[in-house]
């Protein structure tokens, strides 16, 4: 079997934060810094933006007066951010134009991505998602709910009451990862490897969970030898219902060469783990900083799958996908060219005041909840989607029946990312139980 060190090396993350501009820490100063500096000289890709929480204000402004916006950036290169809803609609439902082979982060120029279904084009891409689809069919999600809801219950029974703990370490990263452990088939008790490996696989060196490229490289290798093992085992075994052995028994996957095995497991692993983990930590921090919303819920329990999908929209946990021109294109007054990267800012369209009526509000009775563009559009949208749903409303339904209040303490620390819009730590406190 090849070693997956070497298959994996130049797709370790290259990124300097030193290398991008200092930026406001609050959002009033950082309303008169998008709003005073040259339309040109915004870059709305760097991730200071993002881990201060300061980003609002120049897609605001992007979205008003260059909606189609160039950027020559030192660290990824020239790309266009598209920020407007339509216009991500728009880009999104055209593969034959702009390809997702490149690349669907701002980052790199493809050659340092590990192949996965996410980042394919037609037909290639089509039969690999098919052959994992069935994990999340309704039926599938349906037995999965009271085991979901059985680990929500535990997980919210052994919550300190009174007392002040990190939301994202004993509830969401637990629930995400218990989940993920079952869809793999891998081992509950070593469950908190995934969330490892999860995090560190769109970790920048210096931001908080890796300290270098050495470091990524050593403990995806770990990941992927993990995997490849039980890979392995599964192609010996007759096949389950399981993620890998789905993958390793399906006609159109079994004969994959092992950078592609490693590349869709790893999707799985984040697609499935840090996006449904951060809507669950933003959804009470959300609530929290819109006490009236609480309120509302409280009263109004059936809110629930409404509230998680206004939460979905609030959080956006993937900032970004981006495409590449396979042609020059001319996208309203702007001529894209040829292999040029366009970044759809999904944190942006879920903004867009043209489509998303009073969109800074966060408002759990929204007329149409689920009109936002956080799960995407087109043959790539999100494959997960039901079963990210399911979990934030298993969890909620739960957190209702045991808990009137569960109180933010503090200010959340942020994740350092242009791509994941997420939590390192939520400090809270439940002051009792009903
Ligand atoms: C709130 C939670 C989630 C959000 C916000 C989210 C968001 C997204 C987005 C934006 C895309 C790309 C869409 C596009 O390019 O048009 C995507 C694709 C994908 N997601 Fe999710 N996701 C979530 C949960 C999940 C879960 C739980 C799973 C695992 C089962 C998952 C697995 C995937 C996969 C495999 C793809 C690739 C689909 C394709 O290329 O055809 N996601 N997701």
């Amino acid at each position: 079997m090849t070693d997956p060190l070497l298959d994996i090396r130049s797709a370790a993350p290259n990124v300097d934060l030193s290398l991008f501009d200092d930026v406001p820490h609050d959002l009033p100063a950082a309303r008169q810094d998008a709003y005073s500096k040259a339309i040109e000289a915004i870059d709305v890709a760097n991730p200071k933006l993002f881990y201060h929480n300061v980003i609002a204000p120049y897609f605001e402004r992007l979205r008003r007066e260059d909606p189609v916006h160039y950027y020559d950036s030192k660290v990824y290169g020239p790309y266009w951010s598209i920020t407007r809803y339509n216009d991500i609609m728009a880009i999104d439902t055209n593969h034959k134009q702009f390809s997702s082979e490149g690349g669907i982060t701002i980052f790199g120029d493809g050659r340092e991505m590990l192949p996965m279904f996410i980042a394919m084009d037609p037909p290639k891409h089509d039969v690999q998602r098919k052959t994992v689809t069935p994990m999340v069919s309704p039926a599938n999600l349906k037995n999965l709910e009271p085991l979901i809801r059985q680990r929500a219950a535990k997980i919210l029974d052994e919550v300190p009451i009174g007392a002040e703990f990190d939301w994202v370490d004993k509830v969401s990263m637990e629930l995400t990862a218990m989940t993920l452990a079952t869809l793999f088939d891998f081992p509950q008790e070593e469950r908190r490897k995934l969330t490892r490996w999860s995090d560190v696989a769109t970790a920048v060196p210096g931001g908080g969970v890796i300290d270098s490229r050495e470091q990524w490289l050593q403990e995806m290798t770990e990941c992927f030898t993990t995997f490849q093992r039980m890979w392995v085992e599964r192609l010996q075994s007759a096949g389950g219902n399981d993620l890998v052995s789905m993958l390793a028994h399906g006609p159109e996957t079994r004969n994959m060469p092992p950078q592609e095995l490693l590349g869709n497991i790893l999707l799985l692993i984040v697609g499935g783990n840090d996006t449904t983990r951060n809507t669950i930590t933003g959804s009470v921090l959300a609530l929290n900083r819109n006490p009236d919303q609480y309120e509302k819920l409280r009263a109004r329990p059936e809110l629930i799958p409404s509230m998680v999908s206004e939460t979905i929209r609030w959080q956006t946990p993937l900032a970004h996908m981006r495409r590449t021109a396979l042609e020059a294109v001319e996208f309203h007054d702007r001529r894209i060219r040829k292999g040029e990267k366009v970044v759809m800012w999904y944190i942006s369209g879920n903004r867009d005041e043209e489509v998303i009526t009073d969109p800074e509000s966060y408002i759990i009775d929204r007329a149409r909840p689920r009109q936002h563009i956080s799960f995407g559009y087109g043959i790539h949208r999100c494959v997960g989607n039901r079963l990210a749903e399911l979990q934030l409303q298993v969890i909620w339904e739960e957190i209702m029946k045991r808990f009137p209040q569960i109180e933010v303490t503090a200010e959340p620390e942020r994740v350092y990312s242009t791509f994941v819009r997420g939590y390192r730590a939520l400090p809270v406190r439940i002051p009792r139980r009903h």
